[in-house]
């Protein structure tokens, strides 16, 4: 594969039955990246990591991983990748070091290299100080921290990571995009699946948006934003019913995109900003709602993501518990 391509999928597509999982996609990475694949529960994340990682065949179209053809040497390619599943594939009755020594058994590094290996990755995840500890000891941080400590131990070239923040909390989910951050740094092309706005848009060099099984978008976070930067976005906050506001403006304003943000904060896209203060202000006195504030704000990927896909934001915000 020429410049410096590391992943190309032509026309890849997925069934389960009657169910198309993946449909048709078409997108490159370029090596030394990360690579965000964002997209809602159910739009065919996981199918494409499992079909890019050799788990799972496409039903048609292929792809190439490393300049190695999926369908016919994917043997090839898995020495040279890493995968970080949505569940660890850790043993919970194994040490943090005992279960990075058996993953590099797996993956036949020599036996006298591969306590050094263990413990510098353990090192660089901040790990070593609980090298001795059973794994179902561990935080969920830590746990998820291993599992990609784990994926590294015969040094890749690719890490898939399938939603790797899910179920952590702030803080453990920084500390793990900042350890993720730095595999870039070190030349490892990072191909990252989320349903995070945020993190796609903090983390990635490339976002690819994925809705039922299509690539609807694929640009750099900045490009994406830009999609929604000629046309304000309005904010009105509210003293008063939210929902009835974004009923009234909606009948007023039929063209256009209007979303509640929040509970007391209604979002516009685009539309000509006297004729949207307008309308807010004569349905405002109507109804009786007290206006506090009206800003034109900054997209951010999530005014993007609106525009882009037609879909309400909060398809992306699931809940954060779950996972391990
Ligand atoms: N093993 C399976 N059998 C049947 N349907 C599946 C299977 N795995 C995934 N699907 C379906 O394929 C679609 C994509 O799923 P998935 O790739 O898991 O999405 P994501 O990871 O983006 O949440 C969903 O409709 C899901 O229900
Ligand atoms: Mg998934």
């Amino acid at each position: 594969m020429n410049r410096g391509i590391v992943i190309q999928a032509s026309d890849l597509t997925k069934f389960y039955g009657e169910i198309l999982a993946v449909d048709h996609i078409n997108f490159e990475v370029k090596k030394g990246v990360i690579f965000g694949f964002l997209g809602p529960n159910g739009a065919g994340k996981t199918t494409t990591i499992r079909i890019l990682t050799g788990l799972s065949k496409p039903t048609t179209g292929t792809a190439r991983v490393l300049d190695h053809d999926i369908n016919t040497e994917i043997a090839e390619a898995k020495k040279h990748i890493g995968v970080v599943p949505e569940l660890s594939n850790l043993y919970d009755e194994l040490s943090a070091i005992d279960n990075l020594l058996f993953m590099a058994r797996l993956y036949g590094i020599p036996r006298n290299q591969r306590r050094t290996r263990a413990e510098e990755l353990l090192k660089t995840f901040g790990l070593y100080n609980r090298k001795d500890s059973l794994f179902s000891t561990l935080s969920r941080g830590m746990k998820r921290a291993l599992t990609i400590a784990a994926a590294l131990i015969h040094e890749p070239k690719i890490l898939f990571l399938d939603e790797p923040t899910v179920g952590l909390d702030v803080v453990a989910a920084r500390s793990l995009r900042a350890l993720i951050s730095n595999l870039r740094e070190q030349g490892i092309t990072v191909f990252l699946s989320t349903h995070y706005l945020e993190e796609a848009d903090i983390l990635c060099d490339r976002i690819a948006i994925l809705v039922k099984g299509r690539i609807v978008a694929i640009d750099t976070p900045k490009m994406l934003k830009a999609e929604t930067e000629e046309e304000p976005v309005i904010e009105f906050s509210i003293k008063g019913e939210v929902s009835k506001f974004v009923q009234g403006l909606s009948e007023k304003l039929p063209a256009l995109k209007i979303m509640a943000a929040g509970h007391n904060r209604v979002r516009i896209y685009s539309g000509i900003s006297t004729e949207i203060y307008n309308a807010a202000f004569t349905l405002a006195k109507a109804e009786g709602i007290e206006v506090e504030s009206v800003n034109s704000i900054k997209p951010s990927l999530e005014d993007a993501f609106v525009k882009i896909t037609g879909l309400s934001p909060t398809v992306m915000v699931t809940e954060k518990g779950g996972g391990r």
